[in-house]
């Protein structure tokens, strides 16, 4: 399996992961990674190839916080998961951190619902620490805070 950034022929296979996993409409799925990034708040999308096939993808935002990155958006496609996919893109995007982040900063962020059993283990199994929880905070249901120590 290899990570790279999306590029334009990613973006359908990419909006369909996406679509199946939150957003149960593939147009505004694409509309969502085809968006321009404003320049305070950056998104930036890695994929997750098998072969040509997208079977994951990772978006994030630059500087959301502090100078720290945030994931945003996290999906595996069915059929794909339990195969190491949602570990090798955590992974690369703290790389991307490394990269991209200034020294003085030294944590990069994610969060899930407190639900999702899932990305939690994932983010446990991945270095994340449990930073705290925001109350009703995704569509009135707890939010789980992660923080990376780079
Ligand atoms: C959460 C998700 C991204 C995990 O992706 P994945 O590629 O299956 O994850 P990995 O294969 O790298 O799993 C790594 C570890 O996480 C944990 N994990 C992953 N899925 C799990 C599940 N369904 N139940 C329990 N633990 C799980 C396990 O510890 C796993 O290691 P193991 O398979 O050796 O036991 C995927 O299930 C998904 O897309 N879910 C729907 C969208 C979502 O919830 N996104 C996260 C929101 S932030």
């Amino acid at each position: 399996m290899r990570i790279v950034r999306l590029r334009k022929v990613h973006v359908d296979a990419a909006a369909a992961v996406l679509d199946r996993t939150y957003f149960h409409d593939l147009e505004k799925a694409r509309a969502w990674i085809r968006a321009e990034p404003s320049k305070k708040r950056p998104l930036r999308w890695l994929v997750a190839l098998k072969g040509d096939e997208v079977v994951g993808l990772l978006g994030y935002q630059q500087d959301y916080s502090h100078h720290a990155n945030y994931v945003s958006d996290l999906a595996v496609k069915k059929g794909h998961r339990r195969e190491g996919t949602g570990t090798a893109l955590l992974r690369r995007f703290v790389e991307e951190c490394r990269k991209e982040q200034p020294t003085k900063q030294r944590y990069c962020l994610s969060s899930t619902q407190v639900s999702n059993r899932a990305s939690i283990r994932l983010h446990q199994e991945s270095g994340f620490k449990e930073m705290g929880i925001l109350k009703g905070l995704h569509y009135g249901q707890d939010e789980m805070f992660f923080g990376y120590r780079l």
